[in-house]
């Protein structure tokens, strides 16, 4: 039974650390199965992620199926295809795009397609009147505890965007007002890196956290009433 208190420091520790060693896994995903009861309760995370106006504009399907997998895979050789066409002016990275791991696809234990219906409880939705974008928003809520979930589990996400919503409409026989959102690949891993592999790989690392903080306006990256938050942050280790 979960404790309705505050956080013990435990707890809060747990959080934290779901957060900050959650990984995108596209590789060392090992041959077992996800038990039921877990994959509920990863399920059930994402299903009480925040939504606008409470519309939980979610589905999950779930795919284990192969030949649908396949075709899925198929779509995402066809889109990482266009996606290195595109790098032509700039062989270096192109050559190093072409090295990525990008997808655990056929790989994983499971598939999961979380799609977006604008329709639930509309078309007055309680807070999307001016940003249409929150039913969205709401949906990368739920994956992102989805990914949180799955990670306190020992289970590792890839989510694996090259791919081409028009197949996956077509492959999964998802009805045209449904948007899919994530593809993702779910199973358990022999490692979760310390690191981003597109950090290690050289792609592209993380920014230092002040440089994407703003102090009351934009732009603006010191200032005198936040000098001493600024070096508290300033002291923050990756
Ligand atoms: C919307 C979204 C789409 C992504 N699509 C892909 C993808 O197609 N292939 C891939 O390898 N990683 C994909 N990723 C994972 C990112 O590359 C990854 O989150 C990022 O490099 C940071 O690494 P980390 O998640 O391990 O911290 C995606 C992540 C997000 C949030």
């Amino acid at each position: 039974m979960i404790s309705m208190k505050a956080f013990s420091s435990c707890e809060r520790e747990g959080l934290y650390k779901a957060i900050f060693l959650r990984r995108d896994i596209r590789s060392n995903f090992i041959n077992k199965e996800i038990p039921n009861e877990v994959l509920a309760r990863i399920l059930n995370a994402a299903h009480h992620a925040p939504s606008v106006g409470f519309s939980q504009p979610w589905n999950f399907v779930l795919i284990k199926d192969s030949s649908a997998r396949q075709h899925v895979k198929d779509s995402f050789l066809k889109e990482r295809e266009r996606s290195i066409s595109m790098l032509n002016g700039d062989k270096t990275k192109q050559k190093k795009y072409i090295s990525l791991r990008l997808e655990g696809i056929m790989e994983s234990a499971i598939n999961i397609c979380v799609t977006y219906d604008s329709t639930r409880f509309g078309p007055f939705v309680l807070g999307r009147t001016s940003i249409g974008e929150t039913g969205l928003y709401s949906v990368c809520c739920a994956i992102q505890n989805l990914w949180l979930a799955a990670r306190a589990e020992g289970i590792g996400v890839g989510w694996v965007s090259i791919l081409s919503n028009e197949d996956l409409h077509e492959i999964l026989l998802i009805p045209k007002h449904i948007r899919p959102v994530a593809y993702l690949c779910l199973g358990y891993v022999s490692e979760f890196s310390s690191k981003p592999d597109l950090e290690k790989e050289g792609w592209l690392s993380r920014m230092k956290l002040n440089e994407v903080i703003c102090y009351e306006r934009w732009g603006i990256h010191k200032c005198d009433s936040w000098a001493q938050f600024n070096d508290t942050i300033e002291q923050i280790k990756d």
